[in-house]
């Protein structure tokens, strides 16, 4: 029997290729080039699925194009890449990478905010320059974690994942979300309390972003929320790009606005807004917050299971359109 063909858009693990490779005719890319919208096009003539990564958009164009393709399965939890209605109408699959990365991700969003509040790399950077010459008072102040209150806006998995870190630093936990998460869930994130925005934006000590991109979602965080926080905050973002108005950030920041932040994404991401660079106070790395070797292993192999399964027939465990299957299965009784 022949095996499907499929296309991985990205360079991934050689042994999850390898894996692939059992059940299907795999394109790699081992080179990772980044593909052209119409090399795209080009290369998914024929395949059944496609291996996807959050930098490949998987457009309703591309899809229009593309009428062999039966299943998309992106190797992250976040999916704005891929214009999932599109997919539904045209009764394709399409999955995501949900859970296993939940306690990674929230792990480097406290790496974000200790490094941003308590100024590390820009200490780092001060002494590598040698200008520490003396102990001083008041060399590199920056603000309390501890016993501070933390905003988080988007409460899902990760949002409660970095929630329950915060007990350990004794701190009071309030969250925004789209509608309030249930009660036990609130208790085990150190008793987090369900704010409006308006109010979390005004008197959290530091505010962590984990909600995921939508049009709704785009710029949550603008000049108008910006000045509505405390000039002694910190913000991380850790979610996606288009959630803050970068522009907006840099000049908050640059005005001592806002005392810091610590950014894992950005608008227009890998040519983010060259204003950054010129800030001390801003935390900087290039979309890195699932990246432990654990972590982006079990997020390729998530991806691979859900691409075998629905490509055998079998409903994918990590299904965001229902109704694509609904729809096969429909077809498939005529
Ligand atoms: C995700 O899974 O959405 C992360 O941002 C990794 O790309």
């Amino acid at each position: 029997m022949t095996k499907p063909e499929i296309l991985v858009t990205r360079a991934v693990f050689p042994d999850v290729v390898e894996r692939l490779s059992q059940y299907f005719e795999v394109e790699a890319n081992p080179d990772d080039q980044l593909y052209s919208k119409d090399e795209l096009i080009a290369k998914l003539q024929g395949k059944a699925g496609v291996f996807t990564t959050p930098s490949s958009s998987i457009t309703a164009e591309v899809i229009a194009a593309c009428p062999s393709l039966k299943a998309i399965c992106n190797m992250a939890v976040g999916f704005n890449n891929i214009d999932v209605a599109a997919a539904t109408q045209a009764g394709i699959l399409v999955t995501n990478t949900p859970d296993v990365l939940n306690e990674t991700t929230a792990d480097f969003a406290w790496a974000l905010l200790l490094a941003a509040a308590r100024r590390v790399t820009e200490s780092e950077h001060w002494l590598r320059a040698g200008k520490w010459q003396k102990w001083r008072y008041d060399t590199l102040l920056g603000a309390d974690i501890h016993g501070a209150t933390l905003g988080i806006i988007g409460m899902g998995r990760i949002g409660q994942a970095i929630a329950r870190r915060s007990m350990g630093f004794d701190m009071n936990v309030i969250y925004h979300n789209r509608s309030r998460v249930p009660e036990q869930l609130e208790a085990r994130a150190n008793n987090a309390r369900y704010v409006s925005k308006e109010e979390l934006l005004r008197t959290a000590d530091h505010v962590m972003l984990a909600l995921p991109y939508s049009p709704e979602a785009h710029h949550t965080i603008g000049a108008a929320e910006l000045a509505q926080m405390k000039p002694s905050a910190t913000l991380v973002n850790i979610a996606r790009g288009g959630i803050v108005d970068d522009a907006a950030l840099i000049v908050a920041l640059r005005a001592g606005r806002l005392a810091a932040a610590g950014l894992d994404v950005f608008e227009n991401e890998p040519a983010f807004d060259p204003g950054f660079l010129t800030l001390s106070n801003v935390v900087l790395t290039p979309h890195i917050a699932s990246a432990s070797e654990p972590t982006r292993r079990a997020m390729a192999n998530c991806a691979a299971d859900n691409l075998i399964a629905a490509l055998g027939g079998i409903s994918p465990p990590n299904l965001l359109n229902p109704e694509a299957m609904a729809k096969i299965q429909g077809m498939a009784k005529g």
